[in-house]
This record gives C-alpha cells, structure tokens and sequence, in this order.
C-alpha cells in the first residue's frame, strides 16, 4: 500500500479563481474611462478564461471600441487596471509593445501597409518587434498565411487582394505574434456577407484551436455558435452578461431586449 499522501499548501492565488478552477486568463477590474465630459467606461468588470471566447454586444457609443483599446494598451485608461495572467496590462511602467506581442488586435478597417506584399506586412513586425531574422520572419510569415488559407497571396499586394483577404492578412500578422488573446473589433462590419464569410471561418478555426478571443461583433451566428460568453455593453457598463443563447432568448434587461430587437429588425 502506498503512503498518504501529506496535504500540500495551496498557493493562495489559485483560490481567486473561475469555475473551471483555474485563474482567468484576462481580467478587467473596475475600469473607468472618459473623454471630456463623457463617461465612456463605467466601472467595467470583465474575466475571460483561457480558451474562453466573449462577444461584445451594443449600441454605437456604448464604449465596445474603447473598452478593446484598453485592453492593448492603445488607449490610456482612467482608472481600474487589466491583467493578463500575471502582467498588469496597465501599469505605467508595462510595456505597451510587451502587451501588444502578447494580445493582439484586429480592427474593422483593414490597416495594411499599401506598399508591402502580404508576406512583409506580417515580417515587418517580426523583424522589428522580435527580432526574427529575414528567413525566420519569412517561414513564421508564410505559416501564418497557410493558417488563413492565404498560401498563394503571400507575394501580393493589399490593392490586389479582397476585402476579405485583406482582413485574413491582418488576422494572420497579429497572429504571427504568438499572442495569448486576440481582440476583434467588428472585423466584418465592412464587408459583403460572402466576404465576411471567410473571415468568419477563420475565426471560428481559431476558435476550435482554443484561442482565447474578445470580439466585437454584431455577428449573431458567430457569437451563437463561438461564444462561451456575451456581455451587453450599454452606456459603458456590462448590463448583462451570460451564454449567447440566454441574452437573445431570455435577456433578464429590457434594454438588452430591445437590443437585439433592433438589431433582427435591421
Ligand atoms: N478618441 C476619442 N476622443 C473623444 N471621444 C471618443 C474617442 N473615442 C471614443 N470616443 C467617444 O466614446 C464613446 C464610445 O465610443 P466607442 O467607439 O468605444 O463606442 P462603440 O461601442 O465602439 O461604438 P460603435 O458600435 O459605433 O463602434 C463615443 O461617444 C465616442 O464618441
Ligand atoms: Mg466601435
């Protein structure tokens, strides 16, 4: 018979933990933000375990474009602070670019250099950022392209590519950066359905691989069929949040319900 085994000290950060019993991936905690007079985050709460996917719903001013670029440092906060794992997103003394590298973005307008191929849009910044060497970049370029099923595009340039392609190239570049989370702020609201199709397929495989994904979309099969959770923004706060199928089918706010009332209607 084997020995008891004797009981070991539990860290005590492993107790401040989600469900699943392990620490969240993100966390947001009490986040303030205004521009002027305008409170345009409200005391957000936010955690996000890894391999978690959130949507982010609600109406244009509520705070969902802000709240992401918070989040990777791209706007400066009030108050409050965001982790990730163990890194203080927003201490002063964190490196924006540090963030950067480990959550990565992808915006609704498609910003790549006009004068790169493909491939050097994602190699510019593993060259500079991580100091990859020429064919490292190339190899980490191209692997990333293949992931987006734009094997045969990396000598292209952005004018010779579709809206929809285009969007896959920036999703590749941010995840060229082997980030921790990716962050999607309405990456299909400028483009045709057939187009945003293909993106969203991509997404839904970054889904499956497990990346732990915060996005802004008014996708509603997207966030019925990839979202573990959804959170309704409205006048800088989390009115509600909860799994998608509950927010649409049984929304505990009325404003909640008239959300998605309005947005079946457009
Ligand atoms: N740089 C800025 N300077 C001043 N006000 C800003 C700035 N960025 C955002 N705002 C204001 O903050 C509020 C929230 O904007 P935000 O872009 O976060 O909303 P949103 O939920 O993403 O909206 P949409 O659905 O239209 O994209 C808006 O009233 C907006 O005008
Ligand atoms: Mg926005």
């Amino acid at each position: 018979m084997s020995e008891p085994r004797t009981t070991e000290t539990t860290d005590s950060t492993e107790r401040t933990t989600g469900a699943t019993g392990t620490k969240p991936l993100l966390r947001i905690e009490d986040l303030w933000k205004s521009y002027g007079n305008e409170d345009v985050l409200c005391g957000v709460d936010l955690t996000v375990d890894r391999g978690d996917v959130e949507v982010l719903v609600g109406p244009s001013g509520s705070g969902k474009s802000t709240m992401l670029r918070c989040i990777n440092r791209l706007t400066e906060i009030d108050s409050g602070s965001i982790y990730l794992e163990d890194m203080e997103v927003t201490a002063p003394e964190t490196d924006p670019n540090e963030v950067r590298q480990q959550i990565g973005m992808v915006f609704q307008d498609i910003n790549l250099f006009a004068h790169l191929t493909a491939r050097k849009n994602i190699t510019l910044g593993l060259r500079k950022v991580r100091n990859l060497s020429e064919a490292e970049a190339r190899q980490r370029a191209d692997t990333e392209l293949e992931r987006v099923g734009l094997a045969d595009q990396a000598d292209s340039y952005p004018a010779q590519l579709s809206g929809g392609q285009k969007q896959r190239v920036g999703i590749a570049r941010a995840l060229a950066m082997d980030p921790e989370v990716m962050l999607f702020d309405e990456p299909t609201s400028a483009l045709d359905p057939e187009l945003s199709n293909e993106v969203l397929e991509v997404m839904h495989e970054l889904v499956a691989e497990g990346m732990t994904m915060v996005v802004v979309t008014h996708e509603m099969r997207f966030a019925r069929n990839g979202a573990s959770s959804m959170s309704f923004l409205d006048g800088g706060e989390v009115i509600e949040r909860g799994p998608p199928e509950d927010l649409f089918e049984n929304p505990s706010h009325e404003r909640t319900a008239r959300f998605f009332e309005s947005i079946r209607h457009d």
